[in-house]
């Protein structure tokens, strides 16, 4: 049994040190906001935070793990995540929405980091490359939807 720091709270866990953060906190813990998609570090769509940081869960071993900020899809708040997930609805991002907690967890860490981002730097953090909706566009204006919203 080990802690975990998990939006904001300590998380008793049982699992193995090998085991990835991905499937301690969808099996384990029930926190299924965080998908599974290629289980390799490709696609992106298990993105949560370290420490403000996008954070690929299913290349993340327990064994890495001790007192970072883990955040998840659930626990996402902030100036920066209020003014994306307006901008997500207004702009009717969403289609079948499986990628879209990664897309938006990648979104807000890049706006902690760059509240005003380029095209070039919304390219550079979105980790999500697996969206088969094609969403791509609408992501993208409303990163910069959002970017132009929230009080710099
Ligand atoms: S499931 Fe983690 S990168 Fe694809
Ligand atoms: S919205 Fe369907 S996979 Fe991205």
């Amino acid at each position: 049994m080990r802690s975990l720091n998990i939006n904001g709270r300590a998380v008793a866990v049982q699992a193995e040190p090998d085991m990835p953060l991905l499937w301690v906190l969808r099996c384990e813990l029930g926190m299924t906001g965080t998908k599974f998609g290629c289980g390799v570090g490709i696609c992106g769509a298990c993105t949560v935070h370290l420490n403000d940081k996008s954070c690929l869960s299913c290349q993340t071993p327990m064994s890495t793990l001790n007192t970072q900020k883990i955040t998840t899809i659930e626990g996402m708040q902030g100036a920066e995540a209020q003014a994306l997930k307006a901008a997500w609805i207004d702009l009717d991002v969403v289609q079948c929405g499986y990628c879209q907690s990664a897309q938006l967890m990648a979104a807000c860490a890049l706006l902690k980091q760059k509240p005003r981002p380029t095209d070039a730097d919304i390219d550079a953090a979105m980790s999500n490359i697996v969206c088969r909706c094609g969403t791509y566009p609408r992501v993208r204006a409303a990163i910069h939807e959002a970017a132009k919203r929230r009080p710099v």
